[in-house]
């Protein structure tokens, strides 16, 4: 299935052709050198001051914290489809600066590295999705994170598999053409 944003000028492919979808191959297993990659993309996202604020913990099926978090650590809707994914990647901003300070661009930086770390694995023939719905403090007893860490995204990351997998809403968000707002009603000032 092809979800290819009908766009209102050329853009990268990749960009076009990122979805976020619920239904995951139960049988891939995420290779090293895919998992390296992604990675490695988000790394080299910029961020204020270059802080790089952004930590990863990288649970793949079948382990011990991937079945913690699967169980404990989503909530509602999302623990039905992210846990098929074949990874769930939590990311966690350092909220304070190396001197102390509370870090207010750490969130922004953290996008911005997602959204690296989003696209590679498009690029690579992979789908990630983001999520938002998790339970902080099960994330956090579970990873044992440190106190000045804040989970603040999941990731699941895989190969998409057929919408056939899915049932009644998740089913519907899946075969629905992507949409976005007009450029007209978010570019306030200067639109081409
Ligand atoms: C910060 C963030 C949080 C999100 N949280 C969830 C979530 O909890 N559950 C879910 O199913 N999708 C979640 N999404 C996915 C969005 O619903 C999805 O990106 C949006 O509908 C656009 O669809 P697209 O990514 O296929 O273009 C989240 C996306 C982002 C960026």
């Amino acid at each position: 299935m092809t979800k290819t944003a009908i766009t209102a000028a050329q853009i990268l492919p990749v960009l076009a052709e990122r979805w976020s979808p619920r239904s995951f191959d139960t049988n891939y297993e995420l290779p090293s050198h895919e998992l390296l990659s992604i990675l490695e993309a988000a790394r080299w996202a910029p961020s204020a001051n270059n802080a790089q604020p952004w930590r990863f913990s990288v649970l793949k099926r079948g382990d011990a914290l991937h079945t913690a978090v699967s169980a404990e650590g989503l909530s509602g809707f999302n623990q039905a489809w992210a846990p098929n994914a074949s990874a769930l990647v939590v990311v966690s901003i350092k909220t304070l600066t190396a001197d102390g300070k509370d870090n207010h661009f750490a969130p922004y930086d953290a996008g911005l590295a997602v959204a690296n770390l989003v696209i590679q694995a498009h690029e690579l023939g992979l789908h990630a999705h983001q999520i938002g719905g998790f339970v902080p403090d099960a994330l956090r007893s579970i990873l044992e994170l440190d106190e000045d860490l804040r989970p603040i995204v999941v990731v699941a990351i895989g190969k998409v598999a057929s919408a056939d997998q899915l049932e009644g809403p998740a089913y519907e968000r899946e075969i629905q053409p992507r949409t976005r707002f007009e450029l007209d009603e978010i570019v306030l000032h200067g639109k081409p």
